[in-house]
């Protein structure tokens, strides 16, 4: 009899420790450290709301990495190997290898891919805007060598990705400017945007076609994007989405500009997807290439528990407002795997912005985007 009590007790407790380590639980119920996702994965919880992806490099592709990669996620994007300076180096060479191989990873896995992107100022080879002496090229040479890119590397890609982020970030953050002044507006005005856009479609009818851009919380730039975003619509250009890079903070965006955001863009009928989440821990704008200046390289910064809470605070919110616009947002994308190692960290000092920590564990602010 003692010995049957004995039993009961030890199942009983067994199971009363488990249910309190599964998922589920209150955010601020006492966290294990140790605690692993489970069987059930990030794209699990979210299977009836949109497709939860990551940013991923090759180097990602093995060990630890490439499992929680097949584990929690059924969409990645290629962090850098589509951009044009890295798989298009020289005028007659490309170079698919880094590409190829994450298509191939994802095939393998069943995991959809976004494409990541098609025209932009920052990573761009120099080659595509100057003739054989160094001098800038005319609207008409550049908008050919932009048609011979988009098409040779949609038509590589046809029928593997779903999506193409086409034009990254031709808006400008300053207020006293509409396009951005990059050399794609010096030397074609804005109609490279509706041309990236026709070629792209044309090379492949299927793939549902993105604007991108960061800080599309801000009023001003916001409103820009939006006149642009109409225009093109209105005369005829195949865009299908506007993706929110979603590089936010513990403090920004609110609720209230997020859900402002989501429901301007959807009102032109287009989709919305978070196409580069990360929440950052330092207050303030992140997004783009801009390099916040004034921080000195201090990779011994913490993870406090403010911090911490701040942050799941600021991951509950934005994934409340996504589950209750889930008939907008068609996929929401994380920008880097886990604190191991974000594209923040280049910033001056070390970032935790992710929902896994540098062990890949899940962190608190994992729990709270799983628990509805
Ligand atoms: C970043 C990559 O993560 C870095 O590795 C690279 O050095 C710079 O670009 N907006 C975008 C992304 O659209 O392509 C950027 O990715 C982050 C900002």
């Amino acid at each position: 009899m003692k010995r049957y009590f004995l039993v009961t007790g030890i199942i009983l407790l067994t199971a009363f420790g488990f249910t309190r380590l599964r998922p589920g639980k209150k955010v601020n119920e006492p966290y294990c450290k140790n605690e692993l996702p489970g069987e059930k994965g990030l794209r699990d919880y979210y299977k009836n709301y949109f497709p939860i992806g990551v940013a991923i490099a090759p180097r990602d592709l093995k060990g630890d990495e490439a499992s929680l990669i097949i584990s929690q996620f059924n969409s990645i994007t290629p962090e850098n190997a589509m951009k044009m300076g890295v798989i298009h180096p020289e005028e007659n060479r490309y170079n698919w290898k880094d590409a190829d191989q994450i298509v191939d990873f994802a095939q393998q896995h069943h995991i959809g891919v976004r494409g990541h992107n098609l025209c932009w100022h920052a990573q761009a080879p120099r080659w595509m805007f100057r003739d054989s002496a160094g001098n800038l090229v005319s609207k008409e040479v550049l908008l050919q060598r932009l048609k011979e890119h988009i098409t040779t590397v949609v038509n590589r890609y046809k029928g593997k990705l779903y999506a193409w982020d086409v034009v990254n970030e031709a808006i400008a953050d300053d207020s006293a400017q509409f396009y951005r002044n990059s050399l794609w507006y010096k030397i074609c005005g804005d109609e490279f945007i509706a041309k990236a856009f026709e070629y792209a479609h044309a090379a492949d009818p299927k793939a549902v076609l993105f604007y991108n851009d960061y800080n599309t919380e801000v009023p001003a730039k916001r409103q820009k994007i939006y006149t642009m975003l109409k225009k093109l619509l209105a005369e005829g250009v195949p865009v299908n989405g506007i993706g929110l890079q979603g590089h936010w903070s513990v403090n920004n965006p609110s609720k209230e500009a997020l859900e402002k955001s989501i429901e301007l863009f959807s009102s032109l009928g287009l989709q919305v997807q978070i196409t580069e989440l990360d929440v950052s821990v330092y207050g303030g704008h992140q997004g783009g290439q801009l390099v916040s200046s004034g921080f000195h390289r201090d990779t011994a910064s913490a993870f406090t528990p403010e911090m911490e809470q701040q942050q799941l605070e600021k991951y509950k919110m934005i994934f409340d407002v996504l589950r209750k616009y889930k008939k907008q947002i068609t996929g929401v994308t994380f920008w880097n795997l886990s604190d191991r190692y974000s594209w923040l960290d280049g910033r001056g000092r070390k970032n935790y912005p992710l929902l896994f920590d540098k062990n890949l564990q899940p962190k608190k602010a994992y729990w709270a985007v799983v628990d509805f």
